[in-house]
């Protein structure tokens, strides 16, 4: 799939701007605060219908205009598709493929469909175990039908189970309330880390390799699902029956403290190098390797569940890498594969690379 021409109105800094993309590498130059992220913004909407940077889609509008629309016409499948989207100041938001409105961006079907790394995203690395969960889950909601309705589910429970557990603290209700809610929660959590469980073993297949090549050495990516409850060779049976007898261990615990303390909520995603943590003893260049070794392995698992390359979305990612790393990055690009990339600087690129390319400059 490819964005064959992109047209933004009233979008951020952008007043009436239109560009031309190829399928293949796109160098999208320009000094800073020019709309380099913004332009990669734009599309991402047209997948999510909200931004990778922040939750008010107001802001996506263009200061003092009252509407904002993005326009792309796709290639896709041997078929042309018209994806707009509209943003309005007085509120709402919509996104249509061909004149026809989109109800529901979750799930697998999008109109449009990228993987987007932007520095940002070395906190998958670096921060909060919630941070790797997201990570986790965004592929997965993107990946497996349903996934995104047991998470909405989870986290319904979840939040129904904590307040339950803190009115039998307080004395307002009775402890057996509390088993109803161990079914419900197992139940949904039971599938939550199988499927988490499955991608991340399917994500260090091409983590591995893409790190290798990064970062031009034999040293392997370990990815690790850290869960408190799951071991190898588990059936859903032997978990559920685990769970379930861990949970009543903790009922006590759990009352007293008026918290759920395990589950998937609890989970994390292991990055380790040579025996080292990535997350706490990685240096900034094995982190920012490892972010992008993941973000290759996401794509590789986007490509095999939609059958077709999605779009790779690169921010201002060579400043970050020294020499050698930029000129494995770009080999581990696949041709075909349309790939737009900002930066502020034309030189971190290399010849061949400059020659194929569809240079867009902004700003000039
Ligand atoms: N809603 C808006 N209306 C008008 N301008 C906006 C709006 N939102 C952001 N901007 C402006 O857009 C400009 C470009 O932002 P952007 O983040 O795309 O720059 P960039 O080219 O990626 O820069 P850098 O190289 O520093 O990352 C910023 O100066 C910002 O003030
Ligand atoms: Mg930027």
């Amino acid at each position: 799939m490819y964005i064959k021409a992109l047209h933004l109105k009233n979008y951020r800094n952008y007043s009436d701007y239109c560009v031309d993309l190829k399928e293949g590498l796109n160098l999208v130059i320009g000094e800073n605060a020019i709309g380099k992220t913004n332009l990669l913004e734009s599309i991402y909407f047209l997948e999510n219908g909200r931004s990778h940077r922040t939750s008010n889609y107001q802001e996506l509008i263009k200061w003092k205009d009252g509407f904002s629309t993005i326009k792309a016409s796709i290639r896709r499948m041997e078929r042309d598709l018209l994806v707009e989207a509209k943003i309005l100041k007085a509120g709402g938001k919509q996104i249509m493929v061909n004149g026809v409105v989109q109800k529901n961006l979750r799930g697998k079907i999008r109109p449009v469909c990228t993987v987007i790394f932007t520095p940002d995203h070395l906190k998958i690395v670096k921060d909060v175990p919630e941070c790797r969960r997201s990570y986790i889950d965004e592929i997965l909601e993107k990946i497996k039908a349903n996934y995104s309705y047991w998470r909405q589910q989870y986290v319904k429970i979840l939040r129904q189970r904590n307040v339950l557990l803190k009115n039998v603290h307080i004395g307002r209700m009775k402890g057996d309330i509390i088993d109803y809610w161990d079914k419900q929660i197992i139940g949904v959590g039971a599938r939550i880390i199988f499927a988490r469980k499955s991608i991340i073993e399917k994500l260090e297949e091409t983590a591995k390799e893409a790190y290798k090549k990064i970062t031009d050495t034999d040293s392997t990516l370990l990815l690790r699902y850290e869960n408190q409850l799951l071991l190898e060779g588990d059936s859903v049976e032997s978990l559920e029956r685990r769970y379930a007898k861990e949970l009543e261990k903790k009922r006590g615990v759990e009352i007293e403290r008026g918290q759920t303390v395990i589950g998937p909520h609890r989970d994390d995603l292991g990055l380790y190098v040579k025996g080292v943590d990535i997350r706490t003893f990685g240096s900034q260049g094995e982190q920012r390797s490892t972010a992008l070794a993941l973000k290759l392995a996401e794509f590789s698992a986007m490509t095999d569940s939609i059958k077709e390359q999605p779009i790779l979305l690169l921010d201002d990612v060579m400043s970050e890498l020294d020499e050698t790393r930029r000129r494995a990055l770009m080999s581990s690009i696949n041709n075909g594969t349309q790939t737009i990339i900002t930066s502020t600087n034309i030189e971190y690129f290399g010849e061949s690379d400059v020659s194929m390319a569809n240079i867009i400059r902004i700003g000039q």
